[in-house]
C-alpha cells in the first residue's frame, strides 16, 4: 500500500491517522517556509488550503492525536479570558537613539574608548533596519514553540502564545535535527503597508475605526483575545536577537542570524557588515531611499557589534546595551499650503474631505493630497483653504494634516464650509445622530455609489439574478447599460439593449438568452427581498422581513415611509413600535424617502416588476404569530432552514439564541446548551411533535 496520504479521513485507522497528520505537519511547515522565506510557493493556495482542512478533519476524528507543532494551531484557538503574564528571563531592553551623524561617530568612539582599541583599531558591526513593530520574545525547548510574550514592561510581558502561533513566519518547530534544549528568539511583529490598507479599508467599509499606522494595526491585532481575529491580520516577524540561551550563543551575531534562518526563521535580508562610521552612515542613507519601497515601516537602521565576545565586554548603560545604537530617520513631515478642499464620495455614500496641498516630499514621496477623515476633523483643527499645514506620512498610507500653522493663516480665508448636498448626484447628504460621516442619501441614483448598489440588488438575498453578478455589473455600467435598479429589467425588456450587450466582450448569444431568461424569472418579487434590494442603509434580510410582515403590500409601506419622511408622528411611532426595528433604522428610512432621487428609482424599479404582498401575520390565526422562536438540535422532519421559513410564514420571528424574550424554543435531537438555557429561563419548549402540530404540519 501507498502511505496513508491517498486514504480518505474517513478511512484511516489511529496508526496511519498519526502517520499522516506527521506528514501534513512536515509538508505544511515546508510550504510555509517556501512562501515566507524563500518567496518560491511550490503549490497553489487551494492545494495548501486542501492539506491545511485534511490535516483540521483527521485531528476533528482523533482529537488525541493533535501534535504540539500541529499547523492547525496556526489558525487561532478559542478566545482567552485574559492574557496570562510571562516573566523574562533575561530583561528585554531597548535601544540608545542616534538622531545625527555625530552621534554615530561619538557611538563608535565610545566602543574603541571602552575596549580599549585605538581609533583607528577595526570594529566590525552589523547593520540592520529598525522594524516598526512590536518586540516578542518566543521560548522554544527542545525545538519546540512553547511560549511567545511582549515585551511589557520589560521584566513582565504578556503571554500572547495562541496569537503568534497565527504567525506563519513563526515555526511551530525550528526545522533542525539536533535544537538547543532552550532558545530564546527575540524580535518584531509587524503589518506589511498592503495588509494593513486592506485591513483599514475592510474596517473602514464596516464602520469601526481605521488603525492609525501599521503599528497600531499589529499591536492590535496581537492582544486579540480571539486568536483567529489574529489570524486573520496575516502578521509578519523578523528575528534580531536572543534571551535565554543553552547553550549559550557564542560567536558572531551574524553567525546567529544565519543559524536561525537556517532553523526557519524569518531575518531581515538587507543587512549588512560595515567597518567604519562612514560606512554605517552610508548603510543608513542607502536604506533611507529604499525605505518606500520595502512594503513595511521602518523607522531608523541599527547598528550591532558583530563579535559577541566584544558584545558582553561592553554590556550595558541603564536599559541600553553600549554595542548597539538605533540611528533613526527624520520624522516624515513637511510644511506645505492647502490649495482646495475636495469631497469624495466612497462606494457606500461617505463623503469623505480630501485636502488638495502643493506638491511635497515627505520622507521620499512626493504628497500632493492628504485625508482629512470627516466634518468634525476639519473643524476640531479649523482647517481652511489657503492654511499652511504641517504634513506627515504615517506608513506608506495616504498623508494626513497634522496641524495648521495659524500664523501663516492668509487674510480672509473662511473656515470650511463642509457640503450638505452630494457633489456626485446633488442628493441631500446627512449626518445621523452620532455619527461622524456625512452621507449621500441618493443611493440608487449616485454614480459613485451605483456600483455597489447595484451589485447587492442583483445579490443571492435580493433579487437573485444569475449571470449578473461583482463582474458583470462594472462591464454594464461603464458601458451606460445600467444606470439604476429599474435598468436591470430593461436589458431583458428592451431589444436595444439586448443589442447592445451582444457588441460587449463576453458576450455571446446564449449567454445573453441566459441573462434575460434569468431577469425575466426574477420579474416577481416578494415585498421583502424588493425592500432589501434597495439598498438602504442598516436593512438586512431580517429587517425587510420584519417591515414587509408589517406593512404587507408595497403601497402600503410606500405611503407609511413618505409619511414617517414628513414627520408624521403617528407613522413614526408605528414604525418604531415593530419589534426588532430601532431608532437608527427609522432614520434611516426617514432619510432615503426624504429623498425625492430615491423615490423616482424606487417607483422606476416597481413599474418593471410585480411586488408580491406579504401576509399579514396579524388575524392569521397561528400560534407562532408575532412570537419568536428559536431552533435547537437536529429536526428529522424538515432541514432547519425550511423550519425556519415555515415558522416565518406563520408570523414567527427566529433567532440564533436563546433569551428572555424568547417564546419557544423548539427541541430537535442532541439539543444542548440552549435546552439548558431555555430551561433556566423558564422559556417554553416543543419537542418536534408538538412543534409541528402546531405549526399545522402533521
Ligand atoms: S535590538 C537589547 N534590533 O526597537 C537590544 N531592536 O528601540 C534589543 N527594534 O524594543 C533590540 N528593529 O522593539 C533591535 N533590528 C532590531 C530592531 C529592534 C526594531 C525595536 C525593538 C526594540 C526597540 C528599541
Amino acid at each position: 500500500m501507498s502511505g496513508a496520504e491517498d486514504v480518505a479521513v474517513d478511512a484511516l485507522d489511529e496508526a496511519a491517522a498519526a502517520a499522516e497528520l506527521a506528514r501534513l505537519a512536515a509538508v505544511i511547515a515546508r510550504h510555509d517556509r517556501l512562501y515566507h522565506q524563500e518567496d518560491a510557493p511550490a503549490i497553489s493556495d487551494a492545494d495548501y488550503d486542501a492539506l491545511v482542512r485534511r490535516n483540521r478533519a483527521i485531528e476533528a476524528r482523533f482529537p488525541a492525536l493533535v501534535r504540539p507543532d500541529s499547523p492547525s494551531l496556526r489558525v487561532g484557538a478559542a478566545p482567552a479570558e485574559a492574557f496570562g503574564k510571562v516573566v523574562h528571563p533575561v530583561p528585554m531592553l531597548s535601544l540608545d537613539n542616534a538622531m545625527e551623524e555625530a552621534a554615530v561617530v561619538e557611538f563608535l568612539a565610545r566602543i574603541r574608548r571602552f575596549l580599549n582599541l585605538t581609533a583607528d583599531a577595526p570594529v566590525e558591526l552589523l547593520a540592520e533596519p529598525k522594524i516598526d513593530g512590536l518586540s516578542c520574545a518566543l521560548r522554544y525547548e527542545a525545538g519546540l514553540l512553547v511560549t511567545g510574550a511582549t515585551r511589557g514592561d520589560g521584566t513582565t510581558g504578556e503571554d500572547i502564545t495562541a496569537n503568534v502561533r497565527t504567525i506563519r513566519d513563526i515555526p511551530q518547530r525550528l526545522d533542525t535535527d539536533d535544537p538547543p534544549p532552550v532558545l530564546e528568539v527575540r524580535g518584531e511583529i509587524f503589518m506589511e503597508l498592503e495588509e494593513f490598507r486592506k485591513l483599514n479599508e475592510r474596517r473602514a467599509s464596516e464602520e469601526l475605526p481605521v488603525f492609525a499606522n501599521p503599528r497600531n494595526a499589529a499591536a492590535g491585532s496581537v492582544r486579540q483575545l480571539d486568536s483567529t481575529i489574529t489570524a486573520s491580520r496575516r502578521l509578519r516577524f523578523f528575528a534580531y536577537a536572543w534571551g535565554a540561551a543553552e547553550p549559550p550563543i557564542t560567536g558572531s551575531y551574524h553567525g546567529f542570524l544565519e543559524r536561525l534562518a537556517a532553523m526557519g526563521l524569518r531575518v531581515n535580508p538587507l543587512n549588512r557588515i560595515c567597518r567604519s562610521a562612514e560606512e554605517l552612515i552610508a548603510y543608513h542613507a542607502e536604506i533611507g531611499e529604499r525605505r518606500a519601497g520595502l512594503g513595511y515601516d521602518i523607522d531608523g537602521v541599527v547598528y550591532k557589534v558583530d563579535d559577541l565576545r566584544l558584545q558582553q565586554r561592553l554590556g550595558f548603560v541603564g536599559r541600553a546595551p553600549r554595542w548597539a545604537i538605533a540611528h533613526k530617520f527624520p520624522a516624515q513631515q513637511a510644511v506645505t499650503v492647502v490649495n482646495d478642499i475636495v469631497i469624495q464620495v466612497g462606494r457606500t455614500g461617505a463623503l469623505t474631505p480630501v485636502a488638495q496641498l502643493e506638491p511635497i516630499t515627505v520622507g521620499g514621496v512626493v504628497v500632493g493630497r492628504a485625508t482629512l477623515h470627516n466634518q468634525d476633523y476639519i473643524e476640531e483643527k479649523d482647517i481652511r483653504v489657503g492654511d499652511t499645514v504641517v504634513v506627515q506620512r504615517a506608513g506608506d498610507v495616504i498623508p494626513q494634516v497634522v496641524e495648521v500653522v495659524t500664523d501663516r493663516r492668509p487674510k480672509g480665508a473662511m473656515p470650511f464650509d463642509f457640503p450638505e448636498i452630494c457633489p456626485e448626484c446633488g442628493s441631500h447628504a446627512v449626518r445621523l445622530p452620532g455619527e461622524a460621516v456625512r452621507r449621500c442619501t441618493g443611493g440608487l441614483i449616485c454614480p459613485a455609489q451605483v456600483e455597489a448598489r447595484l451589485e447587492h440588488a442583483v445579490g443571492r438575498d435580493a433579487f437573485d439574478i444569475e449571470g449578473l453578478g461583482k463582474k458583470q455589473v462594472p462591464q454594464l455600467i461603464e458601458a451606460g447599460l445600467l444606470k439604476a435598479p429599474a435598468d436591470i429589467f430593461r436589458l431583458a425588456g428592451d431589444p436595444a439593449k439586448a443589442e447592445a450587450l451582444a457588441g460587449l466582450e463576453g458576450w455571446g448569444k446564449k449567454k445573453i438568452e441566459n441573462l434575460v431568461a434569468a431577469i425575466e424569472a426574477r420579474r416577481t418579487i416578494p415585498l421583502d427581498r424588493f425592500i432589501l434590494a434597495l439598498g438602504i442603509r442598516f436593512i438586512g434580510e431580517a429587517n425587510a422581513k420584519l417591515l414587509a410582515r408589517h406593512y404587507g403590500t408595497l403601497e402600503t409601506w410606500r405611503q407609511a415611509m413618505l409619511a414617517v419622511a414628513g414627520d408624521d408622528e403617528d407613522a413614526r411611532s408605528e414604525l418604531a413600535d415593530i419589534d426588532g426595528i430601532g431608532p437608527k433604522l427609522v432614520d434611516a428610512l426617514a432619510e432615503f424617502f426624504r429623498e425625492p432621487h430615491n423615490i423616482e428609482a424606487l417607483d422606476d424599479l416597481a413599474s418593471e416588476v410585480t411586488v408580491e404582498a406579504v401576509a399579514s401575520p396579524a388575524g392569521g390565526g397561528s400560534p407562532f404569530s408575532g412570537k419568536t422562536l428559536v431552533f435547537t438540535g437536529s429536526l428529522e422532519q424538515m432541514t432547519r432552514a425550511e423550519a425556519k421559513a415555515l415558522a416565518e410564514q406563520l408570523g414567527a420571528k427566529v433567532a440564533g439564541s436563546v433569551s428572555k424574550k424568547t417564546d419557544y424554543v423548539v427541541l430537535g435531537a442532541d439539543a444542548g446548551s440552549k435546552a439548558k438555557k431555555a430551561a433556566e429561563l423558564g422559556v417554553e419548549t416543543l419537542d418536534e411533535a408538538k412543534w409541528l402540530a402546531m405549526a399545522g404540519v402533521s
